[in-house]
């Protein structure tokens, strides 16, 4: 079996939503100092296009989580191997992750970062597959819905493959 790849969002249309993306944040947020917490790795190409769209004061900072120990679904627990360094305290948080797919993660992430009591906190997620969300209200800010299908590029790996891919698009498995 052979790996088939389906183009599902394209470089420009990614280039224009984060675009946007930044815009509903400024808009929503204030043009107050925002600290960007980027949730390690899926989200580094958004978290890299996204900090660079917007205007103002803008830190960045990573946190690292884990559930889904390199498969392709959930195993369901969640905890943090890398947290961030700067304090949050008193400060505007979006965090930004790659996709929200169960909603676990975010959850989780969710919870913990409030009880350090930041100004605000919002989710920025590059994607969001509705159908698979096991809790509400995850993100905020959301850049593509998609069906329930393995993704992958602009961050999103296969076993660490293919995060490098400057779209998205649908992973297969076809015959050779
Ligand atoms: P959740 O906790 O189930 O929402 O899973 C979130 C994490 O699972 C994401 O941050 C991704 O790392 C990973 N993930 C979920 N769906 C996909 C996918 O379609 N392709 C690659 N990684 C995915
Ligand atoms: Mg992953």
């Amino acid at each position: 079996m052979k790996p088939h790849l389906e183009v599902l969002i394209t470089e420009e249309q990614i280039a224009q939503r984060v675009k946007e993306m930044a815009s509903e944040i400024r808009a929503e947020v204030g043009p107050e100092p925002l600290i960007l917490l980027c949730v390690l790795k899926g989200a580094f190409p958004f978290l890299a296009d996204l900090s660079r769209a917007l205007d103002g004061d803008v830190r960045v900072d990573f946190v690292q989580t884990s559930s889904y120990a390199g498969g392709r679904s959930s195993s369901g627990a969640v905890r943090i191997v890398k947290d961030h360094e700067i304090d949050i305290t008193g400060h505007h948080v979006v965090i930004v992750e790659d996709i929200v797919d169960t909603g676990l993660t975010l959850a989780y992430l969710r919870e913990l970062l409030s009880t350090r009591q930041p100004k605000s906190l919002r989710v920025a997620s590059f994607l969001s597959k509705p159908e698979a969300h096991q809790h509400e209200n995850l993100a905020d800010f959301i850049g593509f819905e998609i069906p329930k299908k393995f993704v992958v590029g602009y961050g999103l790996d296969d076993g660490e493959l293919y995060r490098n891919l400057p779209y998205v698009a649908v992973l297969s498995e076809s015959a050779p």
